[in-house]
C-alpha cells in the first residue's frame, strides 16, 4: 500500500489503473480510524480493484471553537488498517496541498440544506464537507465512493450534490457499525470519558425505545421524540436537536406521521463531546 501526499502524484497513479481497465473506489475520511471507516474499506474493497482512502482532516468544515486542534491523527496506524482491509492507496494530503490559498474562494453549498439539523448549530460545516469531497472527486475520478449512514445529513447532501452537479461517481451508503453496547462508533468517542461514554448509551437507547414505540403503532412526533430525549436527560446528557424527517427529502415532521419512510436524526452532548446518531423508522 502507497501514501501519497501531493495532488499530482495520486492523479498519476490512478490515471494508470484506470488505463489498465482498473475500477477505482474512494473512502473520504478524517483519519483516526476505527471499525466504522474499516467497513467502509470493506465495502469499497470488495467493489472496486482500487481502494483509496483518503485521510485529511479538512480545516473548511469546522467551526472557530470547534475541535480542529485536538482532532486525533495518527496515519501509521491509520495506514496499517487501511492496508488490512485491502486499500492500495491513502491519500494524505497536507492543508497547504488542498488549500494553496488558504481559505477557498469557491464552495460547494446546498442552501436549503446546509442549515437544517447539524448545520443550523454547525454553521459552514456542510459547505466546508461538500467542498472538500467535490475536491476529492475531481482528484480522484472515483467510479464508487462510501459514505456512513451514521451522517445521514451528510450522505444525504452528497447524493444531492452528486444528483445535480452531475459527478461522474456512484455513492454507497454503508450502514452505522456500533460497539455491542449500542453505542455508534466515532472518532469523537474519544474525547468521552468512562462515565460519559456509559452515559451516551443513552443515545441508541432512546432511539430504540422510539422505534419500537413507532412499530407497535405510535404516529405522534412529540411522543416519539420524547422517547429519545427522556432516557438522555435522565442519563446527564443534553440533547441538541431530535427531529423526525422523511428519508427521501430530509423534511422535518411535526404533528402525526404519515404513510413514508423516516429517520430519526438527533445530536447530544455527553459533557463537552457531541455526539450524533440515527435510526430508520421502517414502514408497517
Ligand atoms: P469521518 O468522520 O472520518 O468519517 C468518514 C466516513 O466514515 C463517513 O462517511 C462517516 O459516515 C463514516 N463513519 C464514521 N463512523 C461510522 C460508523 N460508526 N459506522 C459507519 N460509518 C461511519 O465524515 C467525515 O469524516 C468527513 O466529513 C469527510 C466526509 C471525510 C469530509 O471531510
Amino acid at each position: 500500500m502507497k501514501i501519497i501526499k501531493s495532488i499530482q502524484e495520486l492523479r498519476d497513479t490512478l490515471k494508470t489503473f484506470r488505463r489498465e481497465g482498473k475500477t477505482i473506489g474512494l473512502v473520504p475520511t478524517m483519519g483516526a480510524l476505527h471499525r466504522g471507516h474499516a467497513s467502509l474499506i470493506d465495502a469499497s474493497s470488495a467493489r472496486a480493484d482500487i481502494t483509496v482512502v483518503s485521510v485529511f482532516v479538512n480545516p473548511i468544515q469546522f467551526g472557530k471553537n470547534e475541535d480542529l486542534d485536538k482532532y486525533p491523527r495518527r496515519l501509521e496506524a491509520d495506514s496499517e488498517l487501511a492496508n488490512a482491509h485491502g486499500a492500495s492507496i491513502i491519500f494524505a494530503p497536507t492543508a497547504e496541498e488542498m488549500y494553496p490559498n488558504g481559505e477557498p474562494e469557491t464552495y460547494v453549498r446546498n442552501k436549503p440544506l446546509e442549515s437544517l439539523y447539524c448545520g443550523s448549530y454547525r454553521p459552514g460545516h456542510f459547505r466546508g464537507v461538500l467542498t472538500v469531497v467535490a475536491k476529492l472527486f475531481l482528484i480522484c475520478l472515483p467510479d464508487f465512493a462510501f459514505f456512513g449512514e451514521k451522517d445521514y445529513q451528510q450522505v444525504f447532501l452528497i447524493e444531492e450534490m452528486v444528483r445535480t452537479l452531475n459527478f461522474p461517481v456512484e455513492i454507497v451508503r454503508v450502514p452505522i457499525v456500533r460497539e455491542e453496547s449500542g453505542l455508534a462508533l466515532s472518532s469523537r468517542n474519544e474525547y468521552l470519558s468512562e462515565e460519559e461514554r456509559k452515559n451516551a448509551l443513552s443515545i441508541h437507547q432512546g432511539l430504540l425505545a422510539a422505534k419500537s414505540a413507532y412499530l407497535a403503532g405510535e404516529r405522534s412526533v412529540t411522543k416519539l421524540r420524547n422517547l429519545v430525549i427522556q432516557p438522555i436527560l435522565l442519563n446527564r446528557g443534553s440533547v441538541q436537536y431530535v427531529e423526525i424527517v422523511s428519508t427521501s427529502t430530509l423534511e422535518k415532521k411535526v404533528g402525526h406521521l404519515g404513510n413514508e419512510k423516516l429517520v430519526i436524526l438527533l445530536a447530544a452532548f455527553f459533557g463537552k463531546t457531541r455526539l450524533i446518531d440515527n435510526i430508520e423508522l421502517e414502514m408497517v
